[in-house]
């Protein structure tokens, strides 16, 4: 590793693997693991950005990195073997799976947008990994047999999302909290749109649903935030990584981004996690843990945030979020569904196929449609996003055509 340790925190050495380096979170993990000589790179995986992945190799000297796409993976083989770099390259959605279980990784960071990252996470999972879940979706998809899994081989899995890392440090560590905690308060800032009129938000543009007030993230999450889809998919992430009934778990809007969300125990006292709107710093928590170790976040200075504003969300204006509380409470099937039909339909606004407006028309189209038995493994799971993804098609041709 080229950088040197600004820190000697005891923590025991790791070899990570991250899963979606080159994203946001990739990024971020990245800087943060540059800042401590405890940590080795075991692999980094992309999907097509090969020149990232390139310079990550360099810095990083991984022993492996994987691209998804085979052109891209040739083009970065092809510039490592020019270079003094011995990392090796391998190609294809199934190398994914065999670097996150691989027998020298200790750590994996799942950090893939979207449904891609459920085999490569599972595989980390079912190797007994130290897994750090950035990404949601595979939670959100797999729901009892993810966190069943986690049971079965030993996994330990630390949350990333800001939220539930918070919640997760605000939880009494080791105790069955179910009959001290009376409720999960799962803040949000309320994204871009917030202010506006639901006319004005159904005619959002992409680059107004990219512009997060807060946080700089991803293009899909960035779209989840503006449609409260986010909120959403993190009422059902919470609901499974702390095993809490929906109707215990209350989501708040937050425009600061200062406190992460909060936890409320039966005695009135409600415990906040505070700190800036970066990443680092739950990934540091997550890398640590048990420990502290330096993210590179600065100092919150509490005076200068002087205010902080809570108020409801706007269900009107954002239904997607109702959709998904009400998969929450309706089988990991309904979840799997929406999870499916909110990629598609993102991926068509993005494109400027559909209005934003029209992206929720859309989930609500599925939803009102699909049919589906409740998945019993991780094959009947993909069958059902397979299935959502084909409807949500259908149902977009259909909002195009009028
Ligand atoms: N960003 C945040 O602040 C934040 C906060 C909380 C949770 N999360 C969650 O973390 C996850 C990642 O978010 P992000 O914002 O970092 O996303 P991002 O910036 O879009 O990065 C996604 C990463 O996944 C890779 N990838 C994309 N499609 C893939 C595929 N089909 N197969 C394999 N790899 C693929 C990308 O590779 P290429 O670069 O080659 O496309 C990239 O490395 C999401 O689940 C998100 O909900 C993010």
């Amino acid at each position: 590793m080229k950088n040197m340790s600004i820190d000697n925190t005891n923590i025991p050495s790791q070899s990570i693997v991250v899963l979606g380096s080159t994203g946001s979170i990739g990024v971020n993990t990245l800087d943060v693991v540059s800042r401590h000589h405890q940590f080795s790179v075991f692999a980094l995986t992309a999907n097509n950005n090969h020149e990232l992945l390139f310079e990550q190799c360099q810095q990083f000297n991984p022993v492996y990195a994987v691209m998804v796409d085979e052109s891209a993976a040739k083009a970065l083989k092809e510039k490592l073997l020019a270079s003094s770099c011995s990392t090796q390259v391998l190609s294809g959605k199934s190398a994914l799976a065999e670097v996150a279980g691989a027998s020298e990784v200790d750590t994996v960071m799942a950090a893939i947008v979207g449904a891609a990252g459920l085999q490569p996470t599972m595989s980390a999972v079912k190797s007994g990994k130290k897994v750090l879940l950035a990404n949601k979706e595979s939670l959100v998809m797999a729901g009892r047999l993810f966190m069943d899994a986690v049971a079965a081989f030993g996994a330990q899995l630390l949350p990333i999302d800001s939220e539930h890392n918070a919640i997760f440090q605000c939880l009494p560590a080791g105790e069955n909290y179910s009959n001290s905690v009376s409720k999960i308060l799962l803040t949000g800032s309320g994204g871009p749109l917030r202010n506006l009129s639901l006319e004005d938000i159904r005619q959002a543009t992409p680059e107004q649903a990219c512009r997060h007030p807060n946080w700089s993230m991803g293009r899909k999450i960035s779209v989840d935030s503006a449609s409260l889809m986010n909120k959403g998919l993190e009422f059902i992430e919470a609901k499974w990584l702390f095993d809490v009934p929906p109707n215990r778990i209350e989501v708040v809007i937050h425009p600061q981004s200062i406190i992460h969300s909060m936890v409320e125990y039966i005695d009135g006292s409600i415990l906040a996690q505070l700190g800036h709107p970066d990443m680092r710093t739950p990934i540091a928590h997550g890398l640590a843990y048990p420990a502290r170790i330096a993210s590179g976040v600065s100092s919150l200075d509490i005076v200068a945030a002087a205010r902080l504003d809570f108020e409801a969300p706007k269900r009107d204006h954002f239904p997607a979020l109702d959709l998904a509380i009400h998969a929450a409470g309706s089988g990991i099937g309904a979840a799997t569904v929406l999870n499916a039909a909110n990629e598609v339909a993102v991926d068509a606004f993005l494109n400027e196929k559909i209005s934003f407006g029209q992206m929720t028309d859309t989930l609500q189209g599925v939803m009102d449609c699909a049919q589906w038995q409740e998945p019993v493994d991780l094959e009947s799971v993909i069958e059902i996003d397979t299935y959502s993804r084909h409807l949500s098609g259908d149902i977009i041709a259909k909002i195009v055509a009028n």
